[in-house]
Protein backbone atom coordinates (compact mmCIF):
# COMPACT_ATOMS: atom_id res chain seq x y z
CA UNK A 1 0.00 0.00 0.00
CA UNK A 2 1.40 3.37 -0.96
CA UNK A 3 -1.49 5.27 1.29
CA UNK A 4 -1.99 4.11 4.67
CA UNK A 5 -5.12 1.89 4.94
CA UNK A 6 -7.08 1.09 7.89
CA UNK A 7 -5.69 -2.10 8.88
CA UNK A 8 -8.86 -3.73 9.74
CA UNK A 9 -9.75 -3.50 5.51
CA UNK A 10 -6.86 -5.88 4.87
CA UNK A 11 -8.73 -8.78 6.03
CA UNK A 12 -12.52 -7.53 5.72
CA UNK A 13 -15.17 -9.17 4.15
CA UNK A 14 -18.64 -7.29 4.19
CA UNK A 15 -22.35 -8.30 4.16
CA UNK A 16 -24.70 -6.01 3.39
CA UNK A 17 -28.25 -5.91 4.96
CA UNK A 18 -31.49 -4.29 3.32
CA UNK A 19 -33.14 -3.57 7.27
CA UNK A 20 -36.32 -3.38 5.79
CA UNK A 21 -35.79 -7.52 5.30
CA UNK A 22 -34.06 -8.88 7.18
CA UNK A 23 -35.45 -9.42 10.79
CA UNK A 24 -38.28 -8.56 12.41
CA UNK A 25 -38.23 -8.45 16.23
CA UNK A 26 -41.69 -7.31 17.49
CA UNK A 27 -44.21 -8.75 14.79
CA UNK A 28 -45.04 -5.44 12.63
CA UNK A 29 -43.84 -6.78 9.69
CA UNK A 30 -40.63 -4.86 8.94
CA UNK A 31 -37.07 -6.09 9.83
CA UNK A 32 -35.71 -3.98 12.65
CA UNK A 33 -32.65 -2.81 14.87
CA UNK A 34 -33.19 -5.33 17.26
CA UNK A 35 -33.81 -7.75 14.71
CA UNK A 36 -30.58 -7.58 13.23
CA UNK A 37 -28.50 -7.67 16.12
CA UNK A 38 -29.80 -11.07 17.43
CA UNK A 39 -28.23 -12.16 13.91
CA UNK A 40 -24.71 -10.70 14.68
CA UNK A 41 -23.43 -13.98 15.65
CA UNK A 42 -24.83 -15.70 12.49
CA UNK A 43 -23.29 -12.72 10.22
CA UNK A 44 -19.90 -13.30 11.88
CA UNK A 45 -20.28 -17.57 11.53
CA UNK A 46 -20.56 -16.90 7.52
CA UNK A 47 -16.69 -15.40 8.10
CA UNK A 48 -18.38 -11.83 7.24
CA UNK A 49 -16.83 -9.62 9.58
CA UNK A 50 -18.36 -6.27 8.49
CA UNK A 51 -21.39 -4.92 7.55
CA UNK A 52 -22.90 -2.65 5.58
CA UNK A 53 -26.51 -0.94 6.38
CA UNK A 54 -28.79 0.55 3.78
CA UNK A 55 -30.07 3.55 4.67
CA UNK A 56 -32.01 3.39 8.14
CA UNK A 57 -32.87 7.17 8.95
CA UNK A 58 -36.17 8.86 8.99
CA UNK A 59 -37.66 9.17 5.44
CA UNK A 60 -40.99 9.25 3.67
CA UNK A 61 -39.35 5.94 2.33
CA UNK A 62 -39.97 7.10 -1.25
CA UNK A 63 -37.05 5.29 -2.46
CA UNK A 64 -36.76 2.78 0.50
CA UNK A 65 -34.68 5.29 2.38
CA UNK A 66 -32.51 6.81 0.10
CA UNK A 67 -34.69 10.32 0.32
CA UNK A 68 -33.52 11.08 3.76
CA UNK A 69 -35.25 13.42 6.10
CA UNK A 70 -33.16 13.41 8.99
CA UNK A 71 -29.72 12.59 8.68
CA UNK A 72 -29.50 11.93 12.30
CA UNK A 73 -31.95 10.14 13.18
CA UNK A 74 -33.14 6.37 13.04
CA UNK A 75 -36.79 5.80 11.39
CA UNK A 76 -39.27 4.68 14.13
CA UNK A 77 -40.04 1.91 12.08
CA UNK A 78 -36.34 0.52 12.37
CA UNK A 79 -35.99 1.56 16.19
CA UNK A 80 -33.79 4.34 17.64
CA UNK A 81 -30.81 5.61 17.80
CA UNK A 82 -30.10 4.19 21.03
CA UNK A 83 -30.85 0.58 19.46
CA UNK A 84 -28.37 1.61 16.50
CA UNK A 85 -25.40 2.05 18.94
CA UNK A 86 -26.42 -1.18 20.78
CA UNK A 87 -26.11 -2.74 17.65
CA UNK A 88 -22.28 -1.24 16.90
CA UNK A 89 -21.21 -2.16 20.24
CA UNK A 90 -22.69 -5.80 19.81
CA UNK A 91 -20.92 -5.97 16.13
CA UNK A 92 -17.69 -4.12 17.60
CA UNK A 93 -17.69 -7.30 20.52
CA UNK A 94 -17.92 -9.57 17.95
CA UNK A 95 -14.70 -8.19 15.63
CA UNK A 96 -17.06 -6.88 13.67
CA UNK A 97 -17.15 -3.54 11.90
CA UNK A 98 -20.53 -1.32 10.79
CA UNK A 99 -20.48 1.29 8.01
CA UNK A 100 -24.07 3.20 7.21
CA UNK A 101 -25.16 4.35 4.26
CA UNK A 102 -24.50 7.96 3.69
CA UNK A 103 -26.70 9.88 0.71
CA UNK A 104 -24.87 13.21 0.08
CA UNK A 105 -26.30 14.17 -2.82
CA UNK A 106 -29.63 14.73 -2.73
CA UNK A 107 -32.21 14.65 0.83
CA UNK A 108 -35.96 14.09 0.30
CA UNK A 109 -38.48 16.64 -0.54
CA UNK A 110 -39.53 16.58 2.85
CA UNK A 111 -35.86 17.52 4.51
CA UNK A 112 -36.34 20.67 6.52
CA UNK A 113 -32.96 22.09 4.85
CA UNK A 114 -35.25 21.40 1.33
CA UNK A 115 -38.72 23.11 2.74
CA UNK A 116 -36.96 26.06 3.72
CA UNK A 117 -34.97 26.12 0.38
CA UNK A 118 -38.11 26.17 -1.50
CA UNK A 119 -39.05 29.63 0.41
CA UNK A 120 -39.57 33.11 -1.32
CA UNK A 121 -37.87 34.69 1.74
CA UNK A 122 -33.83 34.46 1.62
CA UNK A 123 -32.81 32.08 4.49
CA UNK A 124 -29.66 29.75 5.33
CA UNK A 125 -30.67 27.30 3.18
CA UNK A 126 -31.89 29.22 0.30
CA UNK A 127 -28.91 27.45 -1.62
CA UNK A 128 -28.44 24.29 -0.43
CA UNK A 129 -29.85 22.89 -3.16
CA UNK A 130 -29.54 24.01 -6.85
CA UNK A 131 -32.02 26.48 -8.17
CA UNK A 132 -32.40 28.46 -10.93
CA UNK A 133 -33.35 31.91 -10.67
CA UNK A 134 -36.42 32.10 -12.73
CA UNK A 135 -39.26 29.92 -12.74
CA UNK A 136 -39.64 29.92 -16.14
CA UNK A 137 -35.78 28.73 -16.64
CA UNK A 138 -35.14 24.85 -16.61
CA UNK A 139 -31.65 23.51 -16.26
CA UNK A 140 -29.64 21.84 -19.60
CA UNK A 141 -28.49 18.42 -19.57
CA UNK A 142 -30.53 17.92 -15.59
CA UNK A 143 -34.00 16.71 -14.45
CA UNK A 144 -35.25 19.58 -12.76
CA UNK A 145 -39.03 20.18 -11.08
CA UNK A 146 -41.37 23.71 -11.19
CA UNK A 147 -43.88 24.69 -9.63
CA UNK A 148 -43.75 22.94 -6.25
CA UNK A 149 -42.36 26.19 -4.44
CA UNK A 150 -42.90 29.78 -3.59
CA UNK A 151 -39.68 30.58 -4.84
CA UNK A 152 -39.16 31.97 -7.94
CA UNK A 153 -37.19 29.43 -10.07
CA UNK A 154 -37.10 25.44 -10.48
CA UNK A 155 -34.88 22.96 -8.91
CA UNK A 156 -32.48 20.61 -9.76
CA UNK A 157 -33.00 16.46 -9.16
CA UNK A 158 -30.57 13.61 -8.47
CA UNK A 159 -32.30 10.70 -8.92
CA UNK A 160 -35.91 10.33 -8.45
CA UNK A 161 -38.66 13.42 -8.20
CA UNK A 162 -38.79 13.00 -4.52
CA UNK A 163 -34.80 13.94 -4.42
CA UNK A 164 -33.52 17.23 -4.92
CA UNK A 165 -29.92 17.23 -5.67
CA UNK A 166 -27.91 19.25 -2.61
CA UNK A 167 -25.36 21.97 -4.04
CA UNK A 168 -22.17 21.32 -4.39
CA UNK A 169 -21.35 23.71 -7.19
CA UNK A 170 -20.57 23.67 -10.60
CA UNK A 171 -17.23 22.90 -12.16
CA UNK A 172 -17.94 24.84 -15.49
CA UNK A 173 -19.88 28.26 -14.72
CA UNK A 174 -22.84 29.20 -17.28
CA UNK A 175 -25.26 30.78 -15.58
CA UNK A 176 -25.22 33.36 -12.87
CA UNK A 177 -26.98 31.39 -10.64
CA UNK A 178 -24.33 28.20 -10.63
CA UNK A 179 -22.50 28.43 -7.81
CA UNK A 180 -19.03 27.50 -8.10
CA UNK A 181 -17.37 24.15 -5.28
CA UNK A 182 -15.26 26.94 -3.42
CA UNK A 183 -18.15 29.33 -2.81
CA UNK A 184 -19.48 29.50 0.72
CA UNK A 185 -22.99 28.07 -0.32
CA UNK A 186 -21.71 24.62 -1.59
CA UNK A 187 -19.07 24.83 1.11
CA UNK A 188 -21.69 25.06 3.72
CA UNK A 189 -23.54 21.70 1.93
CA UNK A 190 -19.82 20.03 2.96
CA UNK A 191 -19.85 20.82 5.72
CA UNK A 192 -23.21 19.86 6.67
CA UNK A 193 -22.47 16.52 5.40
CA UNK A 194 -19.03 16.03 7.61
CA UNK A 195 -20.70 16.74 10.21
CA UNK A 196 -23.43 13.81 9.39
CA UNK A 197 -20.51 11.66 8.78
CA UNK A 198 -18.93 12.72 12.78
CA UNK A 199 -22.25 12.60 13.99
CA UNK A 200 -22.44 8.82 13.59
CA UNK A 201 -18.59 8.13 13.44
CA UNK A 202 -18.64 9.35 17.19
CA UNK A 203 -21.35 7.03 18.29
CA UNK A 204 -19.59 4.00 16.87
CA UNK A 205 -19.90 3.39 13.37
CA UNK A 206 -16.76 2.56 11.21
CA UNK A 207 -17.17 3.67 8.43
CA UNK A 208 -19.67 4.70 5.43
CA UNK A 209 -21.43 3.36 1.85
CA UNK A 210 -21.51 6.44 -0.33
CA UNK A 211 -24.42 6.64 -2.41
CA UNK A 212 -24.17 8.36 -5.95
CA UNK A 213 -20.44 9.54 -4.50
CA UNK A 214 -19.90 10.62 -8.32
CA UNK A 215 -22.59 12.64 -8.45
CA UNK A 216 -21.47 15.99 -5.79
CA UNK A 217 -20.46 18.99 -7.89
CA UNK A 218 -21.92 19.00 -11.56
CA UNK A 219 -21.39 19.07 -15.03
CA UNK A 220 -17.78 18.02 -13.48
CA UNK A 221 -15.98 16.21 -16.86
CA UNK A 222 -13.57 13.81 -15.71
CA UNK A 223 -14.67 14.05 -11.96
CA UNK A 224 -11.67 16.35 -10.99
CA UNK A 225 -13.90 19.20 -8.64
CA UNK A 226 -15.69 15.90 -7.22
CA UNK A 227 -12.78 14.28 -6.43
CA UNK A 228 -11.40 17.37 -4.47
CA UNK A 229 -14.81 17.53 -2.25
CA UNK A 230 -14.53 13.71 -1.44
CA UNK A 231 -10.68 14.44 -0.77
CA UNK A 232 -11.57 17.29 1.79
CA UNK A 233 -14.12 15.93 3.82
CA UNK A 234 -12.34 12.02 4.01
CA UNK A 235 -8.97 13.83 4.90
CA UNK A 236 -10.76 15.63 7.81
CA UNK A 237 -12.76 12.97 9.34
CA UNK A 238 -9.50 10.52 9.06
CA UNK A 239 -7.95 13.03 11.16
CA UNK A 240 -10.12 12.58 14.10
CA UNK A 241 -11.10 8.95 12.89
CA UNK A 242 -8.01 7.12 11.78
CA UNK A 243 -9.34 3.66 11.58
CA UNK A 244 -12.94 5.25 9.51
CA UNK A 245 -13.22 3.78 6.31
CA UNK A 246 -14.86 4.22 3.03
CA UNK A 247 -16.26 2.78 0.10
CA UNK A 248 -18.01 4.59 -2.92
CA UNK A 249 -20.74 3.41 -5.26
CA UNK A 250 -18.54 4.88 -8.31
CA UNK A 251 -17.64 2.56 -10.32
CA UNK A 252 -14.36 4.09 -11.75
CA UNK A 253 -11.53 2.83 -9.20
CA UNK A 254 -9.47 5.82 -10.93
CA UNK A 255 -11.51 8.39 -10.00
CA UNK A 256 -12.42 7.23 -6.76
CA UNK A 257 -9.60 5.99 -5.12
CA UNK A 258 -6.69 7.84 -6.83
CA UNK A 259 -9.13 11.21 -7.23
CA UNK A 260 -11.58 11.16 -4.34
CA UNK A 261 -9.23 9.13 -1.74
CA UNK A 262 -11.98 6.34 -1.10
CA UNK A 263 -10.65 3.14 0.51
CA UNK A 264 -12.68 0.99 -1.71
CA UNK A 265 -14.94 1.53 -4.83
CA UNK A 266 -17.50 -0.73 -6.11
CA UNK A 267 -17.13 -3.15 -9.32
CA UNK A 268 -20.68 -2.58 -10.20
CA UNK A 269 -23.11 -4.16 -12.67
CA UNK A 270 -22.75 -2.10 -15.88
CA UNK A 271 -23.99 -3.90 -18.64
CA UNK A 272 -20.74 -5.00 -20.52
CA UNK A 273 -18.57 -4.25 -18.00
CA UNK A 274 -15.92 -6.90 -16.46
CA UNK A 275 -18.03 -7.83 -13.75
CA UNK A 276 -20.88 -7.74 -15.80
CA UNK A 277 -19.24 -10.65 -18.35
CA UNK A 278 -18.73 -12.75 -15.46
CA UNK A 279 -21.99 -13.43 -13.70
CA UNK A 280 -24.45 -11.12 -15.76
CA UNK A 281 -23.98 -10.96 -19.09
CA UNK A 282 -27.72 -12.12 -19.96
CA UNK A 283 -27.98 -7.84 -19.71
CA UNK A 284 -26.33 -7.73 -22.96
CA UNK A 285 -27.44 -8.52 -26.48
CA UNK A 286 -26.41 -11.77 -28.23
CA UNK A 287 -27.10 -13.87 -25.64
CA UNK A 288 -25.80 -15.25 -22.28
CA UNK A 289 -22.30 -15.87 -22.01
CA UNK A 290 -21.10 -15.04 -18.26
CA UNK A 291 -17.82 -16.55 -17.66
CA UNK A 292 -19.78 -19.05 -14.63
CA UNK A 293 -22.43 -20.03 -16.86
CA UNK A 294 -21.67 -23.80 -17.54
CA UNK A 295 -20.88 -23.91 -21.62
CA UNK A 296 -22.25 -20.69 -22.79
CA UNK A 297 -19.16 -19.83 -24.71
CA UNK A 298 -17.85 -17.06 -22.14
CA UNK A 299 -14.45 -16.54 -21.32
CA UNK A 300 -12.28 -14.97 -18.84
CA UNK A 301 -10.67 -12.26 -21.41
CA UNK A 302 -13.41 -9.65 -21.36
CA UNK A 303 -13.30 -9.71 -18.06
CA UNK A 304 -9.60 -9.33 -17.63
CA UNK A 305 -9.57 -6.71 -20.69
CA UNK A 306 -12.16 -4.13 -18.47
CA UNK A 307 -10.60 -5.23 -14.78
CA UNK A 308 -6.58 -5.11 -15.01
CA UNK A 309 -6.20 -1.67 -16.16
CA UNK A 310 -8.36 -0.85 -13.45
CA UNK A 311 -6.79 -3.06 -11.00
CA UNK A 312 -2.86 -2.30 -12.15
CA UNK A 313 -3.62 1.69 -11.87
CA UNK A 314 -4.91 1.37 -8.78
CA UNK A 315 -3.17 -1.07 -6.66
CA UNK A 316 -1.51 -0.30 -3.71
CA UNK A 317 -3.70 2.94 -3.33
CA UNK A 318 -7.30 1.26 -2.48
CA UNK A 319 -9.14 -1.65 -2.78
CA UNK A 320 -11.95 -2.81 -5.94
CA UNK A 321 -15.01 -4.47 -4.20
CA UNK A 322 -16.67 -7.25 -5.99
CA UNK A 323 -19.99 -8.08 -4.88
CA UNK A 324 -22.08 -10.80 -5.05
CA UNK A 325 -24.72 -8.46 -5.65
CA UNK A 326 -26.59 -5.69 -4.19
CA UNK A 327 -29.74 -4.26 -3.67
CA UNK A 328 -30.33 -2.34 -7.09
CA UNK A 329 -29.69 -5.69 -9.21
CA UNK A 330 -31.24 -8.95 -9.87
CA UNK A 331 -29.77 -11.53 -7.47
CA UNK A 332 -26.91 -13.90 -8.85
CA UNK A 333 -29.14 -16.67 -9.08
CA UNK A 334 -31.25 -15.33 -11.18
CA UNK A 335 -29.16 -16.47 -13.87
CA UNK A 336 -26.72 -18.67 -12.40
CA UNK A 337 -27.81 -22.45 -10.91
CA UNK A 338 -26.18 -23.21 -7.90
CA UNK A 339 -22.94 -24.56 -8.81
CA UNK A 340 -22.39 -21.98 -11.27
CA UNK A 341 -22.93 -19.79 -8.22
CA UNK A 342 -19.88 -21.80 -6.20
CA UNK A 343 -17.70 -20.88 -8.41
CA UNK A 344 -18.22 -17.05 -9.35
CA UNK A 345 -18.12 -17.22 -5.40
CA UNK A 346 -15.05 -18.84 -5.26
CA UNK A 347 -13.40 -15.95 -7.51
CA UNK A 348 -15.21 -13.09 -5.13
CA UNK A 349 -13.55 -15.00 -2.56
CA UNK A 350 -9.87 -15.10 -3.71
CA UNK A 351 -9.60 -11.56 -5.59
CA UNK A 352 -7.34 -9.14 -4.08
CA UNK A 353 -9.64 -5.74 -2.64
CA UNK A 354 -12.33 -6.23 -0.40
CA UNK A 355 -15.86 -8.03 -1.32
CA UNK A 356 -19.31 -8.10 -0.88
CA UNK A 357 -21.58 -10.59 0.17
CA UNK A 358 -25.46 -9.48 0.02
CA UNK A 359 -27.81 -10.78 2.79
CA UNK A 360 -29.59 -14.41 1.31
CA UNK A 361 -27.06 -14.72 -1.65
CA UNK A 362 -25.22 -17.24 0.86
CA UNK A 363 -28.59 -19.65 0.55
CA UNK A 364 -28.91 -18.61 -3.35
CA UNK A 365 -32.44 -16.88 -2.33
CA UNK A 366 -34.27 -15.68 -5.88
CA UNK A 367 -34.76 -12.59 -7.76
CA UNK A 368 -38.76 -12.20 -7.90
CA UNK A 369 -39.60 -11.06 -10.90
CA UNK A 370 -42.85 -10.57 -11.12
CA UNK A 371 -43.11 -8.57 -7.71
CA UNK A 372 -44.62 -5.22 -8.03
CA UNK A 373 -42.54 -2.35 -7.24
CA UNK A 374 -42.48 -1.23 -3.64
CA UNK A 375 -40.55 2.19 -2.27
CA UNK A 376 -39.45 2.92 -5.13
CA UNK A 377 -38.13 -0.13 -6.31
CA UNK A 378 -39.34 -0.83 -9.48
CA UNK A 379 -37.69 -3.67 -10.72
CA UNK A 380 -35.14 -3.79 -7.63
CA UNK A 381 -38.04 -4.79 -5.18
CA UNK A 382 -37.29 -8.95 -6.45
CA UNK A 383 -33.93 -8.60 -5.05
CA UNK A 384 -35.37 -7.12 -1.44
CA UNK A 385 -37.53 -9.84 -0.18
CA UNK A 386 -37.56 -10.92 3.38
CA UNK A 387 -34.36 -13.18 4.73
CA UNK A 388 -35.42 -17.05 4.59
CA UNK A 389 -34.47 -18.21 7.88
CA UNK A 390 -36.34 -21.50 8.12
CA UNK A 391 -38.85 -23.69 7.18
CA UNK A 392 -41.26 -21.68 10.01
CA UNK A 393 -43.80 -18.89 9.63
CA UNK A 394 -42.68 -16.55 7.58
CA UNK A 395 -39.70 -18.03 6.71
CA UNK A 396 -38.55 -17.38 10.25
CA UNK A 397 -38.47 -13.84 9.27
CA UNK A 398 -41.12 -12.53 11.11
CA UNK A 399 -43.76 -13.32 13.76
CA UNK A 400 -46.49 -11.28 12.56
CA UNK A 401 -49.14 -11.41 10.09
CA UNK A 402 -48.84 -12.38 6.61
CA UNK A 403 -50.47 -9.74 4.96
CA UNK A 404 -48.15 -7.34 7.40
CA UNK A 405 -45.02 -8.44 5.63
CA UNK A 406 -42.58 -5.81 4.40
CA UNK A 407 -42.52 -7.74 0.99
CA UNK A 408 -43.93 -11.31 0.56
CA UNK A 409 -41.45 -14.23 1.62
CA UNK A 410 -40.31 -16.24 -1.75
CA UNK A 411 -42.85 -19.48 -1.61
CA UNK A 412 -39.46 -21.74 -2.37
CA UNK A 413 -38.31 -20.81 1.47
CA UNK A 414 -39.20 -24.24 2.86
CA UNK A 415 -36.79 -25.91 0.91
CA UNK A 416 -34.26 -22.88 0.70
CA UNK A 417 -33.75 -21.05 4.49
CA UNK A 418 -30.93 -21.24 6.26
CA UNK A 419 -31.81 -24.08 9.12
CA UNK A 420 -32.01 -26.75 6.11
CA UNK A 421 -28.61 -25.45 4.49
CA UNK A 422 -26.82 -25.25 7.88
CA UNK A 423 -28.17 -29.36 8.07
CA UNK A 424 -26.61 -30.02 4.39
CA UNK A 425 -23.21 -29.97 4.00
CA UNK A 426 -23.08 -29.34 0.40
CA UNK A 427 -25.16 -26.36 0.74
CA UNK A 428 -24.11 -22.92 -0.51
CA UNK A 429 -23.94 -21.62 2.57
CA UNK A 430 -21.19 -23.85 3.60
CA UNK A 431 -19.11 -23.76 0.23
CA UNK A 432 -19.75 -19.64 1.24
CA UNK A 433 -18.00 -20.64 5.10
CA UNK A 434 -15.54 -22.50 3.39
CA UNK A 435 -14.26 -19.96 0.77
CA UNK A 436 -14.00 -17.62 3.31
CA UNK A 437 -12.57 -19.39 6.12
CA UNK A 438 -9.83 -19.72 3.03
CA UNK A 439 -9.56 -16.61 2.78
CA UNK A 440 -9.09 -15.58 6.51
CA UNK A 441 -6.34 -18.45 6.84
CA UNK A 442 -4.11 -17.03 3.95
CA UNK A 443 -3.11 -13.45 4.30
CA UNK A 444 -1.90 -13.55 0.10
CA UNK A 445 -5.88 -14.30 -0.54
CA UNK A 446 -7.05 -10.93 1.41
CA UNK A 447 -7.20 -7.33 0.18
CA UNK A 448 -3.28 -6.59 -0.27
CA UNK A 449 -2.15 -10.00 -1.56
CA UNK A 450 -0.17 -9.50 -5.15
CA UNK A 451 -2.32 -10.98 -8.27
CA UNK A 452 -0.95 -12.27 -11.74
CA UNK A 453 -2.60 -14.45 -14.73
CA UNK A 454 -0.89 -17.64 -15.36
CA UNK A 455 -3.22 -19.05 -18.05
CA UNK A 456 -5.80 -17.25 -19.94
CA UNK A 457 -6.93 -18.08 -23.59
CA UNK A 458 -9.55 -16.82 -25.92
CA UNK A 459 -12.35 -18.87 -26.19
CA UNK A 460 -10.93 -21.24 -23.18
CA UNK A 461 -13.04 -21.41 -20.21
CA UNK A 462 -9.90 -22.64 -18.00
CA UNK A 463 -8.82 -19.22 -15.71
CA UNK A 464 -5.65 -20.20 -13.73
CA UNK A 465 -4.07 -17.03 -11.46
CA UNK A 466 -1.84 -16.47 -8.66
CA UNK A 467 -1.96 -14.71 -5.13
CA UNK A 468 1.72 -15.02 -4.19
CA UNK A 469 1.93 -18.87 -2.87
CA UNK A 470 -1.32 -19.98 -3.56
CA UNK A 471 -2.21 -21.19 -7.14
CA UNK A 472 -6.00 -20.40 -8.14
CA UNK A 473 -7.78 -22.46 -10.97
CA UNK A 474 -10.98 -22.37 -12.32
CA UNK A 475 -13.07 -24.41 -14.58
CA UNK A 476 -16.66 -23.35 -14.96
CA UNK A 477 -17.21 -25.63 -18.39
CA UNK A 478 -18.87 -29.06 -18.37
CA UNK A 479 -15.43 -30.35 -19.31
CA UNK A 480 -12.31 -31.66 -17.84
CA UNK A 481 -9.26 -28.99 -18.02
CA UNK A 482 -5.29 -30.22 -17.82
CA UNK A 483 -3.91 -27.66 -15.68
CA UNK A 484 -0.62 -25.90 -17.64
CA UNK A 485 2.07 -28.24 -17.80
CA UNK A 486 4.52 -28.07 -14.63
CA UNK A 487 1.63 -26.62 -12.77
CA UNK A 488 1.90 -28.65 -8.80
CA UNK A 489 1.16 -28.50 -5.70
CA UNK A 490 -0.38 -29.17 -2.38
CA UNK A 491 -4.53 -28.34 -2.36
CA UNK A 492 -5.62 -26.05 -0.12
CA UNK A 493 -9.21 -26.30 -0.91
CA UNK A 494 -11.26 -27.46 -4.50
CA UNK A 495 -15.11 -27.31 -5.89
CA UNK A 496 -15.20 -30.34 -7.54
CA UNK A 497 -12.42 -32.47 -8.70
CA UNK A 498 -8.39 -31.93 -8.88
CA UNK A 499 -7.01 -34.97 -10.31
CA UNK A 500 -3.47 -36.35 -11.59
CA UNK A 501 -3.37 -38.29 -14.54
CA UNK A 502 -0.18 -38.92 -16.41
CA UNK A 503 1.65 -36.67 -14.40
CA UNK A 504 -0.63 -33.35 -15.11
CA UNK A 505 -3.07 -31.70 -12.76
CA UNK A 506 -6.92 -32.01 -14.20
CA UNK A 507 -9.56 -29.75 -12.95
CA UNK A 508 -12.95 -31.34 -13.16
CA UNK A 509 -15.88 -30.16 -14.81
CA UNK A 510 -17.42 -26.88 -13.34
CA UNK A 511 -14.19 -27.42 -10.12
CA UNK A 512 -11.85 -25.44 -9.10
CA UNK A 513 -8.87 -25.53 -6.75
CA UNK A 514 -6.25 -23.57 -4.26
CA UNK A 515 -3.07 -24.67 -3.98
CA UNK A 516 -0.17 -24.12 -2.59
CA UNK A 517 2.67 -24.03 -5.05
C1 LIG B 1 -28.04 4.39 -5.38
C2 LIG B 1 -28.73 3.37 -4.51
C3 LIG B 1 -30.13 3.20 -5.00
C4 LIG B 1 -30.85 4.53 -4.89
C5 LIG B 1 -30.10 5.63 -5.64
C6 LIG B 1 -30.58 7.01 -5.26
O1 LIG B 1 -27.89 3.91 -6.67
O2 LIG B 1 -28.00 2.17 -4.47
O3 LIG B 1 -30.80 2.19 -4.31
O4 LIG B 1 -32.14 4.42 -5.43
O5 LIG B 1 -28.73 5.61 -5.37
O6 LIG B 1 -30.18 7.33 -3.97
CA1 LIG C 1 -40.23 -4.72 13.17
Amino acid sequence: MNRTMPEWLKDAVFYEIYPQSYQDSNGDGIGDIPGMTSRLPYIKSLGCNAIWLNPLFDSPFKDAGYDVRDYKKVAPRYGTNEDLYHFFDEAHKLGMHVFLDLVPGHTSEEHPWFLESGKAARNEYSDRYIWTDFWLYGIPNHPYIGGECERNGVYMLNFFKCQPALNYGFAKIDYPWQQRPEDPDPMATREAMRDVCRFWLGHGCDGFRVDMADSLVKEDEGKKKTGEVWQDILGSLRKEFPQAAFVSEWSNPAQSLLGASFDMDFYLDHPGNGYNTLVRDYETKGGDHSYFAKDRGGDIERFLADYLPKYEKTAGEGYISFLTGNHDTPRISYHLDRRETALAYALFATLPGVPFLYYGDEIGMRYQSELPTKEGGYTRTGSRTPMQWSAGKNAGFSDGDEKDLYLPVDADYEKVNVAAEEADPGSLLHTVRDLLALRHGEKELQADGSFAVVYEKKEDPLFVYRRGGILLALNPSGEEKTLPAGTDGTPLYTIGTLTKQDGNLVLGPQSFAALRS
